[in-house]
Protein backbone atom coordinates (compact mmCIF):
# COMPACT_ATOMS: atom_id res chain seq x y z
CA UNK A 1 0.00 0.00 0.00
CA UNK A 2 1.36 3.47 -1.11
CA UNK A 3 2.21 6.34 1.49
CA UNK A 4 -0.77 7.85 0.34
CA UNK A 5 -3.48 5.72 0.91
CA UNK A 6 -1.88 4.68 4.09
CA UNK A 7 -2.52 8.38 5.35
CA UNK A 8 -6.17 8.03 3.79
CA UNK A 9 -6.87 4.68 5.78
CA UNK A 10 -5.50 6.02 8.89
CA UNK A 11 -7.45 9.40 8.99
CA UNK A 12 -10.60 7.80 8.00
CA UNK A 13 -10.29 5.36 11.47
CA UNK A 14 -9.16 9.21 13.26
CA UNK A 15 -12.44 10.90 11.58
CA UNK A 16 -14.85 8.15 11.60
CA UNK A 17 -15.23 8.64 7.90
CA UNK A 18 -15.96 6.69 5.11
CA UNK A 19 -15.33 7.14 1.51
CA UNK A 20 -18.26 7.24 -1.59
CA UNK A 21 -17.00 7.56 -4.74
CA UNK A 22 -18.65 7.04 -8.33
CA UNK A 23 -17.69 4.99 -11.25
CA UNK A 24 -16.40 7.91 -12.85
CA UNK A 25 -13.70 9.06 -10.79
CA UNK A 26 -10.25 8.46 -11.13
CA UNK A 27 -9.05 4.38 -10.81
CA UNK A 28 -7.08 5.00 -7.76
CA UNK A 29 -9.76 6.83 -6.03
CA UNK A 30 -12.42 4.35 -6.59
CA UNK A 31 -9.91 1.90 -4.99
CA UNK A 32 -9.73 3.38 -2.10
CA UNK A 33 -13.72 4.30 -1.68
CA UNK A 34 -15.71 1.90 0.98
CA UNK A 35 -18.44 2.11 -1.38
CA UNK A 36 -18.68 3.18 -4.99
CA UNK A 37 -21.68 2.81 -7.42
CA UNK A 38 -24.25 4.58 -9.83
CA UNK A 39 -26.22 7.99 -8.43
CA UNK A 40 -29.16 5.71 -7.24
CA UNK A 41 -27.08 3.28 -5.15
CA UNK A 42 -24.68 6.17 -3.52
CA UNK A 43 -27.52 8.10 -2.46
CA UNK A 44 -29.57 4.67 -1.07
CA UNK A 45 -26.19 3.60 0.89
CA UNK A 46 -25.51 7.54 2.46
CA UNK A 47 -29.05 7.29 4.19
CA UNK A 48 -27.68 4.83 7.39
CA UNK A 49 -24.17 4.89 7.07
CA UNK A 50 -22.61 4.36 10.82
CA UNK A 51 -19.77 6.82 10.53
CA UNK A 52 -20.30 10.48 11.04
CA UNK A 53 -18.32 11.74 8.26
CA UNK A 54 -19.05 10.63 4.34
CA UNK A 55 -16.20 12.09 1.96
CA UNK A 56 -17.99 12.15 -1.42
CA UNK A 57 -15.63 11.35 -4.24
CA UNK A 58 -18.25 12.43 -7.01
CA UNK A 59 -19.27 15.97 -8.21
CA UNK A 60 -21.23 18.86 -6.12
CA UNK A 61 -25.06 17.66 -6.88
CA UNK A 62 -23.88 14.11 -5.21
CA UNK A 63 -22.30 15.47 -2.17
CA UNK A 64 -25.26 17.83 -1.58
CA UNK A 65 -27.91 15.23 -1.66
CA UNK A 66 -25.92 13.22 0.92
CA UNK A 67 -26.05 16.18 3.13
CA UNK A 68 -29.94 16.84 2.44
CA UNK A 69 -30.24 13.15 3.04
CA UNK A 70 -27.90 12.99 6.34
CA UNK A 71 -27.91 16.58 7.89
CA UNK A 72 -26.46 15.62 11.30
CA UNK A 73 -23.44 13.76 9.62
CA UNK A 74 -20.47 16.04 7.79
CA UNK A 75 -20.26 15.81 4.00
CA UNK A 76 -16.68 16.95 2.77
CA UNK A 77 -16.26 17.05 -0.53
CA UNK A 78 -12.63 16.61 -1.90
CA UNK A 79 -12.78 19.22 -4.83
CA UNK A 80 -15.61 21.94 -4.21
CA UNK A 81 -14.62 23.14 -7.59
CA UNK A 82 -16.47 19.62 -9.32
CA UNK A 83 -19.67 20.35 -10.19
CA UNK A 84 -22.13 18.73 -13.58
CA UNK A 85 -22.70 21.69 -15.96
CA UNK A 86 -25.91 19.74 -16.54
CA UNK A 87 -27.48 20.36 -12.74
CA UNK A 88 -27.93 23.80 -13.72
CA UNK A 89 -29.48 23.64 -17.03
CA UNK A 90 -32.86 24.23 -15.95
CA UNK A 91 -34.78 27.75 -14.97
CA UNK A 92 -37.38 28.23 -12.22
CA UNK A 93 -39.40 30.58 -14.04
CA UNK A 94 -39.83 28.24 -16.60
CA UNK A 95 -41.11 25.14 -13.89
CA UNK A 96 -43.32 27.69 -12.71
CA UNK A 97 -44.87 28.48 -16.03
CA UNK A 98 -45.23 24.94 -16.46
CA UNK A 99 -47.35 24.50 -13.65
CA UNK A 100 -49.29 27.37 -14.79
CA UNK A 101 -49.87 26.05 -18.20
CA UNK A 102 -50.81 22.45 -16.63
CA UNK A 103 -52.69 22.05 -13.42
CA UNK A 104 -51.66 18.02 -13.57
CA UNK A 105 -48.01 18.32 -13.99
CA UNK A 106 -45.05 16.51 -11.93
CA UNK A 107 -41.71 18.25 -11.92
CA UNK A 108 -39.86 15.06 -12.05
CA UNK A 109 -36.06 16.24 -11.97
CA UNK A 110 -33.21 13.81 -12.49
CA UNK A 111 -30.85 13.78 -9.45
CA UNK A 112 -28.22 15.78 -11.50
CA UNK A 113 -29.21 18.79 -10.20
CA UNK A 114 -29.16 21.56 -7.71
CA UNK A 115 -31.06 21.74 -4.90
CA UNK A 116 -32.05 24.46 -5.72
CA UNK A 117 -34.21 22.84 -8.96
CA UNK A 118 -34.79 19.74 -6.17
CA UNK A 119 -37.03 22.51 -4.40
CA UNK A 120 -39.27 23.27 -7.06
CA UNK A 121 -39.34 19.71 -8.15
CA UNK A 122 -42.10 16.96 -7.01
CA UNK A 123 -39.45 14.20 -7.29
CA UNK A 124 -36.25 12.89 -8.45
CA UNK A 125 -34.69 9.79 -9.94
CA UNK A 126 -31.92 8.27 -11.38
CA UNK A 127 -31.49 6.69 -14.22
CA UNK A 128 -31.44 3.64 -12.55
CA UNK A 129 -35.04 4.65 -11.26
CA UNK A 130 -36.36 6.99 -13.36
CA UNK A 131 -39.03 4.41 -15.63
CA UNK A 132 -40.35 2.79 -12.48
CA UNK A 133 -40.48 6.46 -10.52
CA UNK A 134 -42.59 8.08 -13.45
CA UNK A 135 -45.29 4.96 -14.11
CA UNK A 136 -45.76 4.82 -10.27
CA UNK A 137 -46.80 8.73 -10.23
CA UNK A 138 -50.63 9.35 -10.81
CA UNK A 139 -50.10 12.49 -12.72
CA UNK A 140 -50.44 11.96 -16.56
CA UNK A 141 -48.22 15.44 -17.33
CA UNK A 142 -44.32 15.20 -16.83
CA UNK A 143 -41.81 18.43 -16.61
CA UNK A 144 -38.46 16.06 -17.05
CA UNK A 145 -35.80 18.37 -15.51
CA UNK A 146 -33.16 19.18 -16.35
CA UNK A 147 -31.46 16.32 -18.97
CA UNK A 148 -33.75 16.27 -22.54
CA UNK A 149 -32.04 12.99 -23.51
CA UNK A 150 -33.25 10.68 -20.23
CA UNK A 151 -36.29 12.30 -20.73
CA UNK A 152 -36.78 11.36 -24.25
CA UNK A 153 -35.83 7.85 -23.66
CA UNK A 154 -38.12 7.46 -20.87
CA UNK A 155 -40.97 9.22 -22.56
CA UNK A 156 -40.56 6.73 -25.77
CA UNK A 157 -40.77 3.44 -22.78
CA UNK A 158 -43.81 5.59 -20.68
CA UNK A 159 -45.64 6.27 -24.09
CA UNK A 160 -48.79 6.77 -21.90
CA UNK A 161 -47.75 10.11 -20.28
CA UNK A 162 -47.29 13.53 -21.61
CA UNK A 163 -43.78 14.45 -21.40
CA UNK A 164 -42.54 18.13 -21.66
CA UNK A 165 -38.84 18.48 -22.00
CA UNK A 166 -36.33 20.81 -20.95
CA UNK A 167 -33.30 21.58 -23.36
CA UNK A 168 -30.42 20.53 -20.89
CA UNK A 169 -27.92 17.59 -21.37
CA UNK A 170 -24.51 15.96 -20.34
CA UNK A 171 -21.72 17.27 -22.14
CA UNK A 172 -19.89 13.70 -22.33
CA UNK A 173 -22.76 11.77 -23.55
CA UNK A 174 -23.98 14.43 -26.15
CA UNK A 175 -20.66 13.63 -27.44
CA UNK A 176 -20.80 10.34 -28.95
CA UNK A 177 -22.68 10.42 -31.98
CA UNK A 178 -24.16 7.52 -33.89
CA UNK A 179 -21.76 7.46 -36.71
CA UNK A 180 -19.26 6.67 -33.97
CA UNK A 181 -21.08 3.97 -32.50
CA UNK A 182 -21.84 2.63 -35.91
CA UNK A 183 -17.99 2.42 -36.91
CA UNK A 184 -16.95 0.55 -33.24
CA UNK A 185 -19.63 -1.97 -34.12
CA UNK A 186 -18.04 -2.06 -37.70
CA UNK A 187 -14.81 -2.76 -36.31
CA UNK A 188 -15.82 -5.30 -33.37
CA UNK A 189 -19.30 -7.13 -35.08
CA UNK A 190 -19.42 -9.52 -32.02
CA UNK A 191 -19.34 -6.44 -29.42
CA UNK A 192 -22.69 -5.81 -27.53
CA UNK A 193 -23.13 -2.50 -27.51
CA UNK A 194 -23.81 -0.85 -23.77
CA UNK A 195 -25.14 2.71 -23.95
CA UNK A 196 -26.17 5.46 -20.79
CA UNK A 197 -29.49 6.75 -21.69
CA UNK A 198 -27.61 10.68 -21.17
CA UNK A 199 -26.33 9.53 -24.79
CA UNK A 200 -28.94 11.08 -27.70
CA UNK A 201 -32.10 8.90 -29.26
CA UNK A 202 -30.67 7.96 -32.18
CA UNK A 203 -27.34 6.62 -30.24
CA UNK A 204 -29.75 4.91 -28.15
CA UNK A 205 -31.29 3.03 -31.34
CA UNK A 206 -27.73 1.31 -31.68
CA UNK A 207 -27.58 -0.22 -28.09
CA UNK A 208 -27.89 -3.80 -27.32
CA UNK A 209 -28.58 -2.73 -23.60
CA UNK A 210 -29.53 0.92 -22.33
CA UNK A 211 -28.88 1.52 -18.07
CA UNK A 212 -27.18 3.64 -15.19
CA UNK A 213 -23.50 2.79 -14.58
CA UNK A 214 -24.36 0.15 -12.20
CA UNK A 215 -26.55 -1.45 -15.18
CA UNK A 216 -24.23 -1.21 -17.60
CA UNK A 217 -21.26 -2.92 -15.51
CA UNK A 218 -23.89 -5.90 -14.26
CA UNK A 219 -24.99 -6.49 -18.06
CA UNK A 220 -21.24 -6.96 -19.11
CA UNK A 221 -20.62 -9.05 -15.79
CA UNK A 222 -23.71 -11.45 -16.29
CA UNK A 223 -23.12 -11.76 -20.44
CA UNK A 224 -21.50 -14.57 -22.00
CA UNK A 225 -20.26 -12.81 -24.32
CA UNK A 226 -16.65 -11.75 -24.38
CA UNK A 227 -16.45 -8.36 -25.99
CA UNK A 228 -18.82 -4.66 -25.56
CA UNK A 229 -18.50 -1.19 -26.60
CA UNK A 230 -19.26 1.03 -24.04
CA UNK A 231 -20.85 4.58 -24.39
CA UNK A 232 -20.42 6.02 -21.55
CA UNK A 233 -17.86 7.32 -19.33
CA UNK A 234 -14.78 6.04 -19.43
CA UNK A 235 -14.48 5.63 -15.63
CA UNK A 236 -16.58 2.54 -15.55
CA UNK A 237 -13.52 0.63 -16.80
CA UNK A 238 -11.97 0.03 -13.94
CA UNK A 239 -14.85 -1.88 -12.43
CA UNK A 240 -15.56 -3.54 -15.53
CA UNK A 241 -12.07 -4.89 -15.73
CA UNK A 242 -11.88 -5.59 -12.26
CA UNK A 243 -14.98 -7.57 -12.54
CA UNK A 244 -14.25 -8.94 -16.11
CA UNK A 245 -10.82 -9.85 -16.64
CA UNK A 246 -11.29 -12.45 -19.60
CA UNK A 247 -13.43 -9.67 -21.46
CA UNK A 248 -13.12 -6.88 -23.61
CA UNK A 249 -14.63 -3.52 -23.57
CA UNK A 250 -13.97 -0.82 -26.49
CA UNK A 251 -14.35 2.73 -25.96
CA UNK A 252 -17.96 4.10 -28.54
CA UNK A 253 -15.28 6.99 -29.53
CA UNK A 254 -14.80 10.34 -28.47
CA UNK A 255 -13.14 11.53 -25.43
CA UNK A 256 -15.81 9.90 -22.77
CA UNK A 257 -14.15 11.58 -20.31
CA UNK A 258 -15.76 13.77 -17.44
CA UNK A 259 -13.58 16.51 -16.80
CA UNK A 260 -15.67 17.35 -13.34
CA UNK A 261 -15.56 13.74 -11.96
CA UNK A 262 -11.08 13.93 -13.13
CA UNK A 263 -10.64 16.47 -10.38
CA UNK A 264 -11.07 14.23 -7.50
CA UNK A 265 -7.73 13.03 -6.50
CA UNK A 266 -6.30 10.54 -3.96
CA UNK A 267 -4.42 14.00 -2.78
CA UNK A 268 -7.32 16.00 -2.09
CA UNK A 269 -9.28 12.87 -0.82
CA UNK A 270 -6.47 12.95 1.86
CA UNK A 271 -6.27 17.11 2.19
CA UNK A 272 -10.19 17.00 2.90
CA UNK A 273 -9.86 14.47 5.43
CA UNK A 274 -6.77 16.12 7.28
CA UNK A 275 -7.81 19.53 7.16
CA UNK A 276 -11.54 19.60 6.93
CA UNK A 277 -12.30 21.34 4.05
CA UNK A 278 -14.65 21.19 1.29
CA UNK A 279 -17.82 21.12 3.66
CA UNK A 280 -20.93 20.81 2.21
CA UNK A 281 -23.12 23.46 3.64
CA UNK A 282 -26.92 23.73 3.15
CA UNK A 283 -29.39 26.41 4.69
CA UNK A 284 -32.22 24.57 6.35
CA UNK A 285 -34.88 26.43 4.18
CA UNK A 286 -33.13 24.56 0.93
CA UNK A 287 -32.69 21.54 3.06
CA UNK A 288 -36.37 20.86 4.16
CA UNK A 289 -37.76 21.59 0.52
CA UNK A 290 -35.31 19.73 -1.46
CA UNK A 291 -35.28 16.85 0.96
CA UNK A 292 -38.88 15.59 -0.48
CA UNK A 293 -38.04 15.03 -3.65
CA UNK A 294 -35.30 13.18 -3.16
CA UNK A 295 -37.09 11.35 -0.21
CA UNK A 296 -39.74 10.23 -2.48
CA UNK A 297 -37.70 9.33 -4.94
CA UNK A 298 -36.02 6.60 -2.01
CA UNK A 299 -39.66 5.43 -1.53
CA UNK A 300 -41.21 5.04 -4.80
CA UNK A 301 -37.74 3.41 -6.12
CA UNK A 302 -38.29 0.55 -3.36
P1 LIG B 1 -25.47 7.00 -13.03
O1 LIG B 1 -24.22 6.52 -12.34
O2 LIG B 1 -26.59 7.11 -12.08
O3 LIG B 1 -25.76 6.18 -14.22
O4 LIG B 1 -25.20 8.51 -13.50
C1 LIG B 1 -24.34 8.86 -14.51
C2 LIG B 1 -23.85 10.24 -14.43
O5 LIG B 1 -23.69 10.93 -15.39
C3 LIG B 1 -23.49 10.77 -13.12
O6 LIG B 1 -23.05 12.05 -13.28
FE1 LIG C 1 -22.45 15.72 -15.32
FE2 LIG C 1 -22.08 14.30 -17.52
FE3 LIG C 1 -20.06 14.62 -15.84
FE4 LIG C 1 -22.14 13.06 -15.16
S1 LIG C 1 -20.68 12.70 -16.83
S2 LIG C 1 -21.14 14.62 -13.89
S3 LIG C 1 -23.83 14.16 -16.15
S4 LIG C 1 -21.08 16.24 -17.03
Amino acid sequence: MNELVQEIEKLKKEKNAVVLAHYYVNDEVQAIADYIGDSYYLAKVAVGLEESTIVFAGVKFMGESAKILNPEKTVLMPDANADCPMAHMAEIERIEEVRKEYDDVAVVCYINSTAELKMHSDVCVTSANAMKIVKALPNKNIFFIPDENLGRYIAEKVPEKNFIFNDGFCHVHKAVTADMVSRAKEAHPEAEVLIHPECTLDVLELADYIGSTSGIIDYATKSDKKEFIISTELGVLYQLKKNNPDKTFFSAGGVQICPNMKKVTLEKVRDCLRDNTGVVEVSDEKREKSLKPLARMLELAK
